[in-house]
């Protein structure tokens, strides 16, 4: 079928690449209307060789539209995105909203396309560290089985949006030329204090609940279990924990991953085989040669690179992996319209 499109967002950092994901897609797209806030109304972007007037995102802007991307934040995608459904739109929604709702399918199409059979209007994209790490861990849970995860992740300052980004170039040029900068966005723009991100590494990402971890590191154990463990959030089948931290990178989070699988015959050769082997993950993998995955060089692409995988020294059957992934494609705007492009395919891309 042929469907028209709507990106909510569109000006964003996720939001360009999801029009530049669209362009590229298999879908057959009949139109693409881009929609922000009021502030960028009337703001012209390139979509292939057209040039598209952004407009304001309204309930009405929904009429019409068969599939809806959304990353314009949480409270957006929940004022908007039941309107989109009402009218019809099936709903794939970038923020975290929605995603711990039991009704809405949470998918990264390679580890759970099947969960896309259950949705209502509305699939979540998880979240960008979350989506990279169950890439390189899928494969791994697949031949040898897995119970236990313990996750430290070197996340982009682009995770935080186009404004984390200035702030941090900004405040790089700054602290060379020897001047003075006020951060107002980053480690989190809501939160009351704001840190110097440049040269420097801060281990908050989102705000802290009550237990000592942030709300980042909480989205990683959550949503981990429940796309691994067939939709249950709260699964003991595999352990998880996770320090989040954000590292002045632009593009592309990296993750250092120690986990423990159930086969005693694990071995680092079998775990490579089967990384080699799974759809949308690259082994880069050869110390010998001084080659393992580099933000710099997944920022723009697509896969999930997973390199020095290599045996824990002293408990058998644990293991330790490095991944990286460019955070806005397959962390967000690629997923997104890959989840889209598995809907179609499937003949879901419908509200039922
Ligand atoms: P706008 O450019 O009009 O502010 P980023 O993640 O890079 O910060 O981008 C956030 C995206 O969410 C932008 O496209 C922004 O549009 C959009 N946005 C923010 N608030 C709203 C809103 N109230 N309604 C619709 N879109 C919004």
């Amino acid at each position: 079928s042929e469907y028209n499109v709507a990106i909510v967002g569109a000006t964003g950092a996720v939001g360009s690449r999801m029009i530049e994901m669209v362009s590229e897609s298999k879908l057959h797209v009949k139109s693409l209307k881009l929609l922000a806030s009021k502030r960028s109304a009337g703001t012209k972007l390139k979509y292939k060789d057209q040039e598209l007037t952004v407009e304001e995102t309204t309930p009405d802007s929904f009429a019409g539209i068969d599939l809806a991307l959304f990353s314009a934040g949480g409270s957006v995608s929940k004022k908007f995105a039941p309107e989109a459904i009402k009218r019809g739109a099936v709903v794939v929604d970038n923020t975290s909203a929605f995603r711990m709702d039991p009704e809405v399918p949470l998918v990264v199409p390679e580890v759970n396309s099947e969960a896309l059979a259950e949705h209502h209007g509305l699939i979540a994209n998880p979240n960008c560290s979350t989506i990279q790490m169950v890439m390189s861990l899928e494969p791994i849970r697949e031949r040898y089985g897995l119970s236990r995860v313990i996750v430290t992740t070197m996340q982009a300052v682009s995770g935080a949006g186009n404004r984390a980004i200035k702030e941090t170039l900004d405040e790089s040029r700054a602290y060379l030329d020897g001047e003075d900068y006020k951060p107002e966005v980053l480690p989190v723009k809501g939160d009351k204090k704001h840190y110097q991100q440049a040269f420097n590494v801060l281990p908050q990402i989102d705000v802290f609940e009550d237990d000592g971890y942030t709300h980042e590191e909480w989205k990683m154990i959550h949503e981990t279990k429940k796309i691994m463990c067939g939709g249950d959030m709260d699964s003991n089948d595999i352990q998880v924990t996770a320090t989040c931290t954000r590292v002045p990178v632009p593009i592309a989070h990296s993750e250092s991953v120690y986990f423990e699988v159930l086969d005693k015959n694990a071995n680092v050769a079998g775990i490579q085989e089967a990384i080699s082997q799974f759809d949308g993950d690259v082994l880069q993998d050869d110390p010998d040669h001084q080659i393992y995955p580099q933000a710099i060089n997944a920022a723009g692409k697509r896969d999930t690179f997973v390199g020095r995988i290599r045996p824990d020294q002293e408990n058998k059957g644990a293991f330790h992996l490095w991944n990286v992934s460019d955070n806005l494609l397959k962390g967000a705007a690629w997923n997104s319209v890959e989840i889209a492009e598995y809907l179609d395919r499937m003949d879901l891309l419908h509200v039922k």
